[in-house]
């Protein structure tokens, strides 16, 4: 059955984990809906697992309408939520809307996703009144890498404690229907699950968030860059794909494949003609 919207709502009330992965093709995304996932979310995660670069910076609307499109047509149950690249939303609610706009009516995403808290809300108020459904993402938000000066964890001090939970209290006010929470510490992402009505989902957040998120390179380890802490692999597929395709290259080199069991026939008498 299709997930929607109400889905994160019921888990929350009901207190069932909500799943989330993240996904950048067809093929992937098919591989995660099958699986039974609740969410899918195609993430600016993919200007680094997928096109290279060293932050998600670069990552165009046009990127994500591409990617969102292929998601869409290999997702039969998941909710796909697209993220909102950066400054496709931060000039005005008016980008806002129409960038938020374009990833719905033609990279067929559910819901847009949009990092911030308060400094965003008028951007998050526009696009909620234009009926499309929001995800909020506090706590590390990578387009601000510049500004945090890194990939840090957000909210070890006071002030900065203060200023995640004013951000989530405000999302919710502005009417988004759950927030990512990135790399806060365990406990303050447990206060913030605890005083909000609408789901958390954490990505080193700890257990306590409504629902978790990963990039899907990394738990299933296919990704040989950097991997963050708070990233558990789940199986060594890296391992099992570098293998497969160093088996194919050597039967290759040395003949072996394509067997017969891997060709076409001809028949003879036709064959016979062609000489
Ligand atoms: O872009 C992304 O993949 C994300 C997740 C890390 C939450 O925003």
């Amino acid at each position: 059955m299709k997930k929607t919207v109400e889905t994160f709502k019921n888990a929350k009330q009901n207190g069932t984990k909500i799943t989330m992965l993240t996904a950048y093709d067809y093929t992937m995304a098919k591989m995660v809906d099958e699986c039974g996932v609740d969410s899918i979310l195609v993430g600016d995660s993919l200007g680094m697992v997928c096109l290279g670069y060293e932050n998600t910076l670069s990552v165009t609307m046009e990127d994500m309408i591409h990617h969102t499109k292929a998601v869409s047509r290999g997702t039969k149950n998941a909710l796909i939520i697209a993220d909102m690249p950066f400054m496709s939303y931060q000039t005005s609610p008016y980008d806002a809307v129409v960038n938020a706009g374009r990833l719905i009516k033609e990279g067929h995403a559910n819901a847009v996703k949009l990092e911030g808290g308060k400094n965003i809300i008028n951007q998050v108020k526009a696009i909620v009144d234009a009926q499309i459904p929001v995800i909020g993402h506090i706590g590390l938000t990578p387009q601000s890498v510049n500004v945090f000066g890194g990939f840090k964890v957000q909210g070890k001090e006071l002030e900065n404690a203060k200023k995640i939970i004013d951000d989530a209290k405000a999302l919710q006010d502005a009417g988004v229907f759950a927030i990512v929470l990135e790399c806060v510490p365990q406990k303050l992402a447990k206060h913030i699950t605890q005083i909000l009505s609408i789901p958390t989902i954490g990505i080193g957040a700890g257990a306590n968030c409504d629902g978790q998120v990963l990039v899907y390179q990394d738990m299933l380890k296919i990704n040989s860059d950097f991997v963050p802490k708070f990233v558990k692999s789940f199986c060594d597929a890296g391992t099992v794909m570098r293998d497969g395709i160093s088996q194919y290259i050597s039967e290759v080199k040395e003949k072996k494949f394509p067997s017969q069991e891997h060709t076409f026939a001809i028949d003879d008498e036709i064959l016979n003609k062609l000489y």
